[in-house]
């Protein structure tokens, strides 16, 4: 079967905007997060079993400037993960990291840690 991909353009977006005016998404564009530490982007996963999992996250950053963010898994205890310059807003690179899901429907937020917001962000796959 191979990993499931939930696009953040169909996510829940707290101060941030599905767009499509850069190349490279996949599915019908990203969510640019506002430029305020708190925007996020927040996934409803299904998980089949309990346990840990690994998470990809495809994002475009075209600063030159790392846009951290910190991601949650049900509210609980936040990872901190750099997001550094990919090189423009058409260049997309993958970010993994392990996660653990409880059995059933898991919330999955990557929230932006610094004022200059969060990467554009493409999708997570799981
Ligand atoms: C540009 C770019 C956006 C990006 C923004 C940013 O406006 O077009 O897609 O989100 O910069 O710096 O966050
Ligand atoms: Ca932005
Ligand atoms: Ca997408």
């Amino acid at each position: 079967s191979g990993p499931v991909v939930y696009q953040a353009e169909d996510a829940t977006i707290s101060q941030g905007a599905a767009e499509s005016n850069h190349d490279g998404y996949t599915g019908t564009g990203f969510v640019n997060y506002d430029n305020v530490t708190g925007s996020y982007v927040e996934w409803t996963v299904n998980a089949p079993v309990a346990g840990p999992v690994t998470l990809e996250l495809r994002y475009a950053n075209g600063t030159t400037v790392n846009r951290p963010m910190a991601i949650a898994v049900n509210g609980g205890t936040a990872v901190n993960r750099d997001f550094n310059a990919t090189g423009n807003w058409d260049t997309w690179q993958t970010s993994t990291l392990t996660v653990n899901l409880t059995q059933g429907a898991n919330k999955i937020r990557a929230t932006a840690t610094t004022a200059n917001g969060g990467p554009n962000v493409d999708r997570i796959s799981i």
